[in-house]
């Protein structure tokens, strides 16, 4: 029997200028472009082993065997890469990740970061990382800022040729952190997919669209001259309108808990006080606090001191998607 199987890592992304909505939703075209930071301490591992044998694909995530939407999404996605090869063997996946799923920490990202990266190496395709990203991000829009290193920009583009990720920076340009303050890590009820959906029915997403742009620049630059003032105030705006558009959309999602608004609002007041710190907030309640380096620790104990605060993870700019 002719088995073949790969093993790939990728970790998972932090938004600093987010995407939200689509100009096609089926090619995962994004409305902007976006600007992100690999997560090093957080990992998928994603092991494809094709099998002749196999009527149909089996997906295990977490040990746990998948069906439903998880596993129809995986067999989508593997379908694009067997199609590239023109064959239809069916596969094994196994996936581990080691952070919570679906709780605002872009798990989405990181699994199909990996799932792209062993995928095309299990049916035999070699690819650059261009044509790596932009597969990624037809399983999930986020996932192609997972597959180059470091601080990465996902060029909007306008086909499915030209919008993949690149990097910007490597990991070490700037020892920023990721202090992910967990307030709630059930699954989210409302997913980013339905989320991009409804985006265009919020008033404000034009505005947000439009703007873009000069959002990315000032991150661009804040990021090339290490600026973590400038950082932090686009980093916060662009957040603050992805939530004006979540909640103004009909339907409206509220992410933010109470707690959320509680470490937004003390965040604030430490950097007015001198600490390196910015907040930023996904498709979830939980919050990434940005921050220098040198001081994550103490962001991390001043965020267990809020009560609601359950955890805090810390997370490095992180590495590329890989073979493992
Ligand atoms: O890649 P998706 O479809 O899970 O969307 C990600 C959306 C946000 O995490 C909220 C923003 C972003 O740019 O990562």
């Amino acid at each position: 029997m002719n088995i073949q199987s790969a093993t790939a890592i990728a970790h998972p992304n932090i938004a600093f200028i987010k995407y939200w909505g689509n100009t096609s939703d089926a090619l995962r075209l994004p409305r902007n472009g976006s600007i992100s930071m690999n997560l090093q301490e957080l990992t998928t591992q994603t092991t494809v082993t094709l099998d002749p044998s196999l009527p149909k694909d089996i997906f295990d995530l977490n040990g746990v065997r998948q069906t439903g939407d998880a596993l129809r999404r995986v067999t989508d996605h593997l379908n694009l890469i067997r199609g590239i090869r023109g064959i239809s063997t069916r596969a094994h996946i196994h996936s581990q990740n080691d952070f919570p799923a679906n709780s605002g920490i872009a798990s989405s990202a990181a699994a199909f970061g990996a799932l792209t990266v062993a995928g095309v190496r299990a049916v035999g395709i070699e690819m650059s990382e261009k044509d790596l990203s932009r597969l990624a991000r037809r399983g999930s829009g986020s996932a192609c800022r997972s597959i180059p290193q470091g601080y990465v920009e996902w060029l909007r583009g306008s086909t499915d040729k030209d919008s993949y990720a690149i990097s910007i920076a490597a990991p070490d340009h700037w020892p920023l952190a990721d202090c992910i303050a967990l307030v709630d890590t059930t699954n989210k009820k409302v997913t980013s997919t339905e989320g991009h959906r409804a985006s265009s029915s919020s008033p404000v997403q034009e505005g947000r669209v439009l703007d873009a742009p000069r959002r990315l620049e000032r991150c661009r630059d804040a990021i090339m001259a290490r600026d973590f003032n400038a950082l932090a105030e686009v980093m916060e705006q662009d957040s603050n309108l992805l939530h004006a558009v979540t909640m103004t959309s009909n339907p409206a999602v509220y992410y933010w808990q109470t707690v959320t608004f509680d470490i937004m609002q003390a965040v604030i007041a430490w950097r007015q006080t001198g600490v390196p710190a910015a907040f930023t907030i996904d498709a979830g309640p939980n919050v990434h606090v940005i921050c220098e380096s040198s001081v994550s620790s103490l962001v991390r104990e001043k965020l267990l001191a809020i009560p609601g605060v359950q955890d805090v993870m810390i997370a490095h700019p992180g590495e590329k998607a890989k073979l493992a």
